[in-house]
């Protein structure tokens, strides 16, 4: 009765390897992917509650689910992921049309319940957090393109005190070196030519002796796999170890993502990041200098309670020191069983939209600055897809983690080719691939 199921990803690209986690169990059950949700037998909503804004996308979502059901009221409904985790009780309160929930540990249970839901119609929930879980047995099925996401380990004991992760998630642990090489060749063998290992705190990874130095070593060993990426790393475990064995290797490629949250020493203790600005401004100097053209990009939070003016501009003056390429920048929101929550000193919210505004604006001028000195650079580019702007450009990647956009000159989605860089208009780059001939004469 059950034939075909719809999964909806929202948050972290976890959660994008963990849907396909979950395609690959149910398709090994025979089920089929399909990409109508309105003719799917089963609907899936993987979700995020990073931030408050995350959660509304999905409760909002969630309400286009229940007039389907309507319509349709065999059909299954499940919410997975991190909600799944945080609010069980107030989804299984208010949205009766919500027939399983499942956190981010309990996805084996995933064929049970669907069979169960078959003979019984029992709303099913499994919220338990496991110590061990890693999922290293299952394959994924994973969405086409050139990139193939590779977890390598689950959950997070950091507990910044902001963050919902470590409850949702929960604890620290990894998969073993093995599981994860066998991945990433069975990635390289299907043709993906990059691949990016996750983790919610990818450098703390850890297997008997195995440290992430050593894993991602051996990774960049293996033959005809062109490109790795990582995401991501916390400051406090960027090791030298790290930074040598990406200098090393040429597949590795040179980008960090490096997550500042505040340039303010009392707001960094205040969050529990365990770095002082005065450490994360070394460290990323020392990335400049050991690798050549590396991109670093950061994530930033204004208005976490108790942020000062001064606060604030210590985070201001941070990005002017250092200029990051890019940023991801956040209003802090409170999420209801961390730390911060129960901190009574909340910034207003016309305050941090104005804060975060004058980040975002400060981030666009860094992010022009350094690609306005690459522009003349010749690059390598991994292409991705066809430009949005035209259907005569590609776009793709440096190794640096820019979207160069060019010609297509002959070249295909997967080639990676070396593009002169000719222009900037802000984010993004434009180019013109250079040939072999050509790059003998330069
Ligand atoms: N409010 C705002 N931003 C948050 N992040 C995590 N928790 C919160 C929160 N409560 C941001 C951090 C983290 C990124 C993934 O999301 O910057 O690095
Ligand atoms: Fe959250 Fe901090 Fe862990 Fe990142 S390191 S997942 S911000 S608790």
């Amino acid at each position: 009765m059950y034939e075909s199921f719809f999964i909806e990803t929202y948050g972290c690209q976890m959660n994008v390897a963990d849907s396909e986690l979950i395609s690959g169990m149910l398709i090994k059950e025979g089920l089929k992917p399909s990409d109508d949700i309105e003719n799917a037998d089963i609907i899936f909503v993987n979700t995020c509650a990073i931030r408050e804004h995350a959660e509304d996308k999905v409760h909002s979502r969630l309400g286009f689910y229940n007039k389907l059901k309507k319509d349709k009221p065999e059909i299954i409904i499940g919410v997975l992921g991190c909600m799944a985790q945080n609010l069980k009780d107030s989804i299984l309160q208010n949205k009766t049309y919500v027939d399983i929930v499942l956190g981010p540990d309990s996805y084996r249970k995933i064929i049970d319940l669907i069979q169960n839901r078959k003979k019984e119609k029992l709303r099913s929930i499994d919220t338990n957090l496991s110590r061990y879980e890693v999922y290293s047995d299952i394959l994924p099925s994973r969405n086409k393109g050139i990139n193939a996401w590779i977890p390598i380990m689950r959950g997070c004991d950091k507990f910044c005190t902001f963050c919902i992760v470590p409850f949702t998630r929960g604890r620290e642990r990894s998969r073993s070196l093995d599981s994860i090489l066998n991945e990433v060749i069975d990635a390289v063998d299907s043709g993906y030519k990059e691949i990016t290992l996750l983790g919610q705190n990818v450098n703390s990874y850890k297997f008997e002796n195995i440290e992430f130095h050593d894993l991602l070593e051996s990774i960049a060993k293996i033959k005809d796999l062109k490109r790795i990426r990582y995401t991501s790393p916390h400051p406090q475990d960027m090791s030298e170890e790290v930074i040598n064995v990406m200098n090393d290797y040429e597949n590795i490629c040179n980008y960090v993502h490096l997550p500042l949250q505040s340039g303010s020493n009392r707001i960094l203790e205040r969050m529990n990041r365990t770095y002082s600005r005065e450490r994360f401004i070394d460290l990323y100097f020392s990335i400049k200098e050991k690798l050549k053209n590396v991109g670093v990009s950061t994530d930033i939070i204004v208005g976490f309670p108790g942020e000062s003016d001064q606060d604030f501009q210590d985070t201001i003056s941070l990005m002017q020191e250092v200029k990051f390429d890019s940023a991801f920048t956040f209003k802090y929101s409170s999420r209801p069983g961390t730390k911060a929550a129960n901190y009574n000193d909340n910034i207003d919210e016309v305050e941090k939209q104005v804060r975060l505004q004058k980040v975002i604006d400060l981030q666009k001028i860094h992010s022009m600055y350094n690609n306005r000195k690459i522009i003349g650079n010749i690059e390598s580019v991994l292409i991705e897809k066809e430009s949005k702007k035209s259907e005569l450009k590609w776009t793709g990647r440096t190794e640096s983690n820019k979207w160069v956009a060019f010609d297509k000159k002959y070249s295909h989605v997967g080639d990676i080719v070396n593009v002169k860089i000719n222009q900037t208009s802000g984010i993004s780059l434009q180019g013109d691939i250079v040939t072999s001939q050509e790059m003998e004469i330069a």
